[in-house]
């Protein structure tokens, strides 16, 4: 082999170990995968609620659900109480987006106005469940709602106004907060479901709150005096509220009819009492649904996006025996 060519074959060599070094260093074993996300526990959970208010009976025992249910279970309850203004209620949930709560429980005061704190909460990737009350807002907004059919139960009202009043007569009503989708639901159920030979002589707010209710009551039993035959009230607190204005204007248990809703223990001393026929319930403790679904939303699994509360009504001939049973 010539000097030349032993030189050449040298060169190659050379290059060929040069490039096969640029072309970097041998892998590095694979990184290990990254561990399977620990399934989430209720002690791992922030939990937003921005209560609506305080001002029912009802309200108290949600809040207490809420409370009590996150205490037992650990999970770390942002609560707030918007003092029935829904601005107070979109600072608290805006309040808890920047905190990086993991799942908001709004219950709202009203149905409409809640798409761009929605939609805030959803750029956040934090799910929203409503609790109790409806909003307007596409469903695409939140992942599910909690709660009370409020249309139903306006129709279990005027059924049992119908039995009440078997052969007609006039009714007044005192509903629930305006816009919100208690009242507006118990209030149409009610009219679907009224007879044709009982009429609504009048409807005005109470606000879902006795002391606002009570000069409501008032009034109807001055304007309408000797022609009232029922009365249909979104809520016992309103309803105690009607009893104290029925007993200042000498009306007697069970003169003038009433189906109320909630079946508060308030509701129950009233049936007994005699003043209140049928008390249409609505449950407030929600707080163990809740918290049960917002920890399946934190571990990815599948929720429904529609749970109603199963409800029933409530007579006078049992109250007694079930009051030292009632929660609330
Ligand atoms: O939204 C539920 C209603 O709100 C209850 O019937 C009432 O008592 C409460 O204030």
């Amino acid at each position: 082999m010539s000097k030349k060519l032993l030189f050449n074959l040298f060169a190659v060599l050379m290059l060929t170990s040069l490039i096969l070094s640029a072309c970097g260093t041998p892998a590095a074993a694979p990184a290990a995968a990254p561990a399977a996300s620990a399934k989430k526990e209720y002690k791992d959970m922030t939990l937003c609620y921005p209560q609506l208010g305080a001002e029912s009976d009802w309200r108290t025992a949600n809040t207490a659900s809420f409370k009590e249910t996150a205490k037992e279970l650990g999970v770390n309850l942002v609560f707030s109480d918007a003092q029935q203004k829904q601005e107070n209620q979109i600072s608290a949930m805006r309040a808890c987006i920047q905190q990086g709560v993991d799942v908001i429980a709004l219950p709202p005061v009203v149905e409409d106005g809640w798409d761009a704190v929605l939609q805030e909460a959803k750029d956040a990737e934090i799910p929203v469940i409503i609790v109790d009350r409806s909003v307007s807002a596409d469903k695409s907004m939140y992942v599910s709602h909690i709660g009370s059919d409020m249309v139903l139960e306006g129709k279990k009202a005027g059924e049992e106004m119908n039995k009440l009043l078997p052969n007609g007569g006039n009714v007044l009503e005192i509903s629930g907060t305006t816009g919100s989708g208690a009242a507006t639901g118990r209030a149409k159920g009610f009219r679907e479901t009224l007879n044709k030979n009982i009429t609504i002589l009048d409807s005005q707010t109470g606000n879902f709150n006795p002391t606002e209710a009570k000069p409501v009551a008032e009034a109807f039993l001055k304007k309408y005096a000797g022609k009232i035959d029922g009365f249909f009230i979104h809520n016992d607190g309103m309803a105690q509220a009607v009893v104290e204005a029925m007993k200042s204007a000498g009306v007697k248990p069970g003169e003038i009819k009433m189906v109320s809703v909630d079946g508060t223990r308030g509701g129950f001393q009233m049936m007994i009492d005699g003043w209140v026929q049928a008390d249409v319930e609505c449950n407030p403790l929600l707080g163990p649904q809740v918290m049960e679904m917002a920890l399946k939303l934190m571990n990815g699994e599948k929720i429904d996006a529609e749970v109603l509360t199963n409800e029933t009504t409530y007579y006078p001939d049992k109250a007694a025996e079930l009051l030292p049973t009632r929660k609330y």
